[in-house]
């Protein structure tokens, strides 16, 4: 710390008045840098045409965000659920494409260079291989894999095959983390031990309680390809589209939402391998409506560097979309889409504690010393709030266009994505192991060697 870059603790301390304190920071609108952002004109021959597997409510936001990616074109959509596709058409602005229930017809076109794949995650694992091996390029919804053991068949597949695969846990192409990503890799938070993110809604759409479409029924839903794997079952629409309740099919608040919070810090973090072991806790305190997941779930998480405490709450929103990477010099937090870091006030502090458990003389000596070694700034020499830093993308922004166009470029280019296959499994696992130690009621330890969750 300089004396002209106080913090505000200091300024405060220094006894200026509050109005002075509630400056505002250095706060920046950040520039999006992405491929998209300034398309250049890419010639028909160069165009890559893609199909689409599940066009739900991912599908046709994926769809949607596609639109402004240059060089790109969706010709053909699969959907179990007729009415998906006209939504997959709208999605596109009306576009003509080629529609059907049945993905493998996707998959055997030899005009269609990649697939998104935005089913329910009982089916990332046959989409993703079934794709490779029919040579396509593959975009698959997070979370990546429905159990451990499909993680790591989707990762042999891709790379058998050797096809790019890019896992849709869109923060990672974020400029808003990627500049926290530049933060963290300055060193100007110093050692952080300790790392929290929560994600908390308080709406029945947060807690997945979706309408059933009028039209829904066994005529225009092929119910029984969709359980897949899964036991088979009488027709029941709660299950098709609140499938994020039921452990056949979905992985709950941990794979709804805490591997959004996982990928980010990973990869802000730059950590490259699943947390070593979690311990669990929650409940189920509002939603009572047949689910097997809590509305409430808390995970601790062990890291070789750090603690990670991450919470998904359905009941309650106050504190909405939050990261808080804190260090023994900064925290930099994320709530939303702004980014803020602020600097730890530093050790130039008088003792003000335990002197004063000592006679008034001594006291008084060390605080005449303290005050001599550290003299205090003169008025107009800093200016409060000074090495605080605020970050926001600006208004319209789409990390979710960025991850798409980050994953059509490597289709192209054949460079490798950031969360391609491994990163999207490591973060999986994180989901697997936060589930696992919930239900289990134990604390959850990655064996890596034998890629399996134990109880610790
Ligand atoms: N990245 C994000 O921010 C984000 C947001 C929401 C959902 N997701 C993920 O996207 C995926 C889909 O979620 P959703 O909310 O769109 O679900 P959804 O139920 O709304 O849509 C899924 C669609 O997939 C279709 N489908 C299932 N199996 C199929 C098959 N074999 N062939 C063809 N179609 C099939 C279903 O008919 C359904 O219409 C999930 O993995 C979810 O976690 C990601």
């Amino acid at each position: 710390m300089t004396k002209h870059s106080l913090t505000r603790r200091d300024f405060m301390r220094l006894g200026a008045g509050a109005a002075a304190a509630s400056m505002a920071a250095r706060a920046t609108i950040l520039e999006p840098k992405t491929l998209w952002a300034s398309p250049r004109p890419v010639p028909p021959s160069d165009t890559v045409r893609f199909g689409i597997i599940g066009t739900g409510i991912e599908g046709c936001s994926l769809l949607q965000a596609s639109l402004p990616v240059p060089g790109i074109e969706c010709i053909a959509a699969a959907d179990l659920y007729d009415s998906r596709h006209e939504a997959a058409k709208e999605a596109l602005g009306g576009k003509n494409i080629d529609t059907t229930r049945e993905y493998r017809r996707i998959l055997d076109r030899k005009d269609i260079d990649a697939v998104l794949c935005a089913t329910p995650d009982h089916w990332h694992r046959r989409i993703v291989t079934e794709a490779a091996e029919a040579g396509k390029d593959v975009y698959c919804e997070k979370p990546m894999s429905h159990t451990v053991e499909d993680g790591f068949a989707m990762i042999d597949a891709v790379q058998k095959h050797d096809r790019m695969c890019q896992i849709g846990s869109q923060r990672v192409s974020s400029i808003l983390y990627a500049k926290a990503k530049e933060i963290w890799d300055s060193g100007k938070l110093g050692d952080v031990d300790t790392i929290e993110a929560a994600w908390d809604r308080n709406t029945d759409s947060g807690a997945w309680v979706y309408p059933i479409p009028p039209d829904a029924s066994t005529q225009t839903i092929d119910w029984n390809t969709w359980l897949d794997g899964a036991p088979k079952r009488a027709y029941d629409p709660v299950r098709f589209f609140r499938w994020r309740c039921f452990r056949d099919y979905g992985a709950g608040l941990a794979g709804d939402l805490f591997v959004h919070l996982i990928s980010g810090i990973h990869f802000v973090t730059g950590t490259t391998q699943p947390a070593q072991r979690a311990q669990s806790t929650g409940g189920l305190y509002y939603y009572k409506d047949g689910r097997e997941f809590p509305d409430l779930l808390w995970t601790m998480y062990d890291y070789p560097n750090f603690n990670l405490v991450l919470r998904c709450n359905h009941n309650n929103a106050e504190v909405g979309e939050f990261f808080g990477f804190y260090g023994k010099k900064g925290t930099m937090t994320i709530h939303g889409s702004t980014l803020t870091f602020r600097p730890q006030a530093d050790c130039h502090q008088p003792e003000d504690y335990s002197i004063y458990g000592w006679p008034a003389k001594l006291r008084n000596e060390y605080l005449a010393n303290w005050a001599k070694e550290h003299p205090a700034p003169k008025p107009g020499e800093f200016h409060i709030g000074e090495d605080e830093e605020v970050y926001t993308p600006p208004p319209g922004y789409s990390d979710m266009t960025d991850h798409i166009a980050n994953f059509f470029h490597a289709v192209r280019t054949r460079k490798p994505v950031v969360e391609n296959e491994v990163f999207g499994n490591n973060a999986a696992i994180g989901c697997h192991l936060s589930n696992h130690a919930y239900f289990q009621k134990a604390a959850a330890v990655w064996d890596a060697s034998a890629k399996k969750i134990t109880n610790g």
